[in-house]
C-alpha cells in the first residue's frame, strides 16, 4: 500500500503509469474488432428495399424528411412504450446512408411502417392539418401528382450492391419490372412476392392509374419497421 504513494506524489510517474493502464484497456476492447468480420448482429427477416420501398427511400432523403424525424428507437423504457421494440443494427444495415438522426421536431419513424392506412399518409404528406390539427409538418401535395422517374432504375440496385447491399442479378434486372408491379393492382406479382418477402402490394396514392412519387414514399413509410420477426429475435436472445 505504502509502494502507492510513490506513484501519487511524482506527476511523471502517474502519467506514465496511467497511460500504461489506459493502453490495456484500450487493446482489450478494440483488438478482438479486427478479428470480427461483422459487428451486425443478424436478425431473421431483413431484406434489401424493393426498388419501388427504394424509391420512396430516395424521396425522403430529397424531401428532407430527416431534419424533422428520427428513424432509431433508442433503449430506453419511455421509446419502447411509445415506438414499439428498440431498434436493432441488423434494421438499417442496408441503409446507405443510415437515417437515424437525433432530432425530433416530429416522432420518430423507425416503425411507423402498419400503424396507419395508406389514405391517412397520403392525406397527412397532402395537408397534415387535415388529420392533425396542431401539426407544424409541412405539405407535399406535389407528390401525389409528380410522376415517379423510374428511368434505369436498376441502377440505384447496382449502386446499392456495390456498398455491400445483396442485390442479386435477377433483383436487378427485375427492378423496372418489380417497381411497377408492386404499385400497381392488376399486376402479376408472384415474382416480386418472392424476390421480397412480406413486401405491401397495391395501389398506394388512390390513383392506381400513375405511378407518383407518392406511391413510392407511402410504400416505403408502410414497410418501415415491419420486415423484423421479433418473436424469433427475441427467442434466440434469451428473452430480454
Ligand atoms: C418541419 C418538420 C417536419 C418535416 C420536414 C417533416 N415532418 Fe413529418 N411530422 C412532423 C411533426 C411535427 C409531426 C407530428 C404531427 C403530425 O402527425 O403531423 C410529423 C408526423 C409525421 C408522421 C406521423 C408519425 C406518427 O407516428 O404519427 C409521418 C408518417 C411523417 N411525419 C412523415 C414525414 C415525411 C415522409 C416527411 C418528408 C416528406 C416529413 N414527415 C417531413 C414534422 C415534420
Amino acid at each position: 500500500m505504502d509502494k502507492h504513494a510513490i506513484l501519487e506524489k511524482n506527476a511523471t510517474l502517474l502519467l506514465v503509469g496511467s497511460l500504461l493502464v489506459v493502453s490495456i484497456g484500450g487493446i482489450v476492447e478494440i483488438a478482438p474488432l479486427f478479428y470480427l468480420e461483422n459487428t451486425i448482429e443478424k436478425v431473421e427477416g431483413m431484406r434489401p428495399y424493393s426498388p419501388l420501398e427504394l424509391a420512396g427511400r430516395d424521396i425522403y432523403i430529397r424531401e428532407g424528411c430527416y431534419v424533422c424525424h428520427s428513424q432509431m428507437i433508442r433503449p430506453f423504457r419511455d421509446e419502447v412504450e411509445r415506438y414499439g421494440h428498440y431498434s436493432l443494427a441488423a434494421e438499417s444495415m442496408y441503409d446507405h446512408p443510415f437515417q437515424w438522426g437525433s432530432k425530433r421536431t416530429g416522432p420518430d419513424l423507425a416503425r411507423v411502417g402498419d400503424r396507419y392506412s395508406n389514405e391517412w399518409h397520403v392525406r397527412h404528406l397532402e395537408e397534415p392539418r387535415s388529420v392533425v390539427p396542431e401539426s407544424i409538418m409541412p405539405s407535399y401535395a406535389f407528390l401525389r401528382h409528380t410522376p415517379l422517374d423510374v428511368k434505369d432504375f436498376s441502377t440505384h440496385l447496382v449502386a446499392n450492391a456495390r456498398v455491400g447491399v445483396p442485390y442479386s442479378d435477377e433483383m436487378i434486372s427485375n427492378a423496372e419490372a418489380d417497381l411497377h408491379a408492386q404499385a400497381d393492382p392488376e399486376a402479376e406479382t408472384s415474382g416480386v412476392e418472392a424476390r421480397y418477402p412480406k413486401i405491401k402490394l397495391g395501389d398506394f396514392d388512390g390513383d392506381p392509374q400513375t405511378l407518383t412519387e407518392m406511391d413510392a414514399l407511402v410504400a416505403y413509410l408502410q414497410m418501415l419497421g415491419t420486415l423484423v420477426d421479433f418473436s424469433t429475435y427475441d427467442e434466440a436472445a434469451g428473452a430480454r
